[in-house]
């Protein structure tokens, strides 16, 4: 094996997704403390009243108490270099977390043992799945009185398809949960608690006899309930896994670090390591290569002080070099890689070498949008990152006209990293443009930032849109003509997008004109 496979072999990127609330930062701080990255609980993830405001790098981050940018937080455990994505934990951020998912080898899914599937995991585990990511499940705040684990199990089976292999099996439930049974090193495991949960739970395994004898009765079901697990089959098939027809499932609390070990050992023992990663024609790059790596994400002013560029990249292939020369693919442009970072938040260390599946930093990326390929040697451009269909829009114009160009400048820049997108209509004019998004925040970021950093002030109508269509020239027209159909064309790519109220208008435009092309808007059409 080279050196670089080798790097590659040790490699884990993922990213921990859920449902707003399923305790996605509190898994992100056990996890980095688990693994030692950080000393006390509380210092990756500010949310509003914690202790920690690492992330948190705007004011209006601050003032809501929510995560909005994503980084990468690296770290070791079992000889393994960790690379854990940062995706925003607002349900309105999610154009942002798929692309995140663009970057990760392995998610995992977070579940509120109270709550189980809720519509935003489903959303995710369908992301998941159209991207073909391995999901492991971990059943959070199972020291809350919560469900029963078979019927989230049946749950899951249900709603995702997806067959669910118990890896560890609860012991006990709510204030009576002891610990787990590791299902593959066929063993009880018991938690105790520390106080807060701001150390390491003391984990102690025990034998049969010794569960029965300190636990009892909880410790009886969980075992005859495995068994049961074992005659169904319910194992975990690493093939299966990796095909994404089935999800491990572990259980625990991230509150008080319950089963943040055992997650941890599952991603070295299954998760996969970065592959060779396929091109816009489908041919997979070789890991050994000469370096590329996919902008996955691209943000601006992340440090007030010096209001810069940062795109972070996922290194696909080779060996990347603080100081190397590479090629944007999109311009054949020459890209210096001087100021290469490694960042979380607002912790930045200056990265010098980095390989497939570490995510690199690059400050000053004016030129880079999310979705482009960077490379060196042998020409190479991955697939953009599909961009999914905005259900939000609104009107944006400047306060006071003497702004204008600061104004467009800043859309200009919205629309570079995908903050928005934005629309343009000949019956519009250029004064007025449509922003679109997946979630409505995305707006609130827009007026903020404007103000900010362009410091100019905008007023933003909202419009009476929640479906957009991909659509041609020959169909435009007659959509134009339509009551409640507004058509647009997509600065970035120039894509004619037609929107409609609501489904009941689009479905009536179709019944009287079958042939119009009306597409979903699931992938990116700049691809
Ligand atoms: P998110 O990033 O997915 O939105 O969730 P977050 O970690 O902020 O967790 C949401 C709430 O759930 C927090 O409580 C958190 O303490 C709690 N929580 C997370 N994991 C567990 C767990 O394993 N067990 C229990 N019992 N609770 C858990 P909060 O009161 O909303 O916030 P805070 O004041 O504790 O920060």
């Amino acid at each position: 094996m080279t050196a670089i496979a080798q790097e590659a072999a040790r490699r884990r990127t993922f990213a921990v997704i859920s449902h707003p609330d399923a305790g996605k930062s509190t898994m992100t701080e056990a996890l980095a403390l688990h693994a030692s990255a950080i000393t006390e609980a509380g210092a990756v993830h500010g949310k509003a009243g914690r202790r920690g405001v690492t992330s948190d790098w705007m004011d209006m981050e601050k003032a809501r108490g929510i995560s909005i940018t994503s980084a990468a937080l690296r770290f070791e455990y079992r000889g393994h270099m960790f690379n854990l994505v940062d995706t925003p934990g607002h349900a309105d951020f999610s154009e942002d977390t798929y692309r995140v998912l663009a970057a990760v080898d392995c998610a995992v899914m977070l579940l509120d043992a109270a709550k189980g599937m809720e519509p935003q995991t489903l959303k995710l585990f369908e992301v998941c799945r159209h991207r073909r990511i391995p999901v492991i499940t971990f059943i959070n705040k199972w020291d809350r009185p919560g469900r029963e684990a078979l019927e989230l199990l049946d749950e899951i089976e249900e709603r995702t398809g997806l067959r669910p292999t118990p890896i560890t099996w609860p012991i006990g439930t709510g204030g009576f949960f002891h610990g787990v049974i590791d299902r593959i090193a066929d063993q009880a495991v018991r938690y105790t608690r520390t106080p807060g949960g701001a150390t390491k739970a003391i984990e102690t395994e025990l034998t049969p006899e010794q569960a029965l004898a300190e636990i009892g009765q909880d410790w009886e079901r969980a075992a005859e309930e495995v068994d049961l697990l074992t005659e169904i089959g319910a194992d975990h098939d690493q093939k299966a896994f990796e095909a994404h027809e089935s999800t491990p499932v572990l259980f625990g609390a991230a509150l008080s670090n319950f089963g943040v070990g055992r997650l941890l050992d599952a991603m070295v023992d299954i998760a996969p390591s970065p592959a060779p990663r396929p091109d816009v024609e489908g041919d997979p790059r070789p890991l050994e290569e000469p370096f590329s790596g996919l902008v996955f994400k691209v943000q601006a002013n992340m440090d007030p002080s010096h209001r810069d560029r940062i795109a972070f990249v996922r290194v696909c292939s080779g060996r990347f070099e603080r100081g190397m020369v590479l090629t944007h693919a999109a311009t054949g442009r020459p890209f210096a890689t001087k100021y290469a970072q490694s960042v979380f938040g607002q912790e930045r260390a200056t990265i010098d070498e980095a390989f497939p599946g570490d995510v690199v930093g690059l400050v000053n990326a004016t030129a880079l949008r999310p979705g482009d390929t960077l490379y060196e040697g042998r020409p190479v451009e991955f697939p953009k990152i599909p961009s999914f269909a905005p259900e939000h829009f609104w009107t944006a114009r400047v306060r006071d006209s003497s702004r204008s160009k600061q104004f467009r400048k800043g859309i200009e820049q919205m629309e570079g990293e995908g903050v928005v997108q934005v629309l343009r209509s000949e019956i519009r004019g250029d004064q007025s443009p449509v922003l679109a998004a997946v979630g409505p925040m995305q707006f609130d970021v827009v007026k903020h930032r404007l103000a900010g950093e362009f410091n100019t002030e905008i007023v933003m109508d909202r419009l009476d849109f929640s479906i957009a269509r991909l659509t041609d020239a020959e169909s435009a027209p007659i959509l134009a003509r339509q009551r409640g159909v507004e058509v647009f064309t997509r600065t970035l790519d120039g894509a004619l997008l037609a929107l409609f109220t609501d489904e009941w208008r689009m479905r009536g435009v179709l019944r009287d004109h079958p042939n119009l092309t009306l597409n979903a808007l699931l992938a990116d059409t700049r691809s």
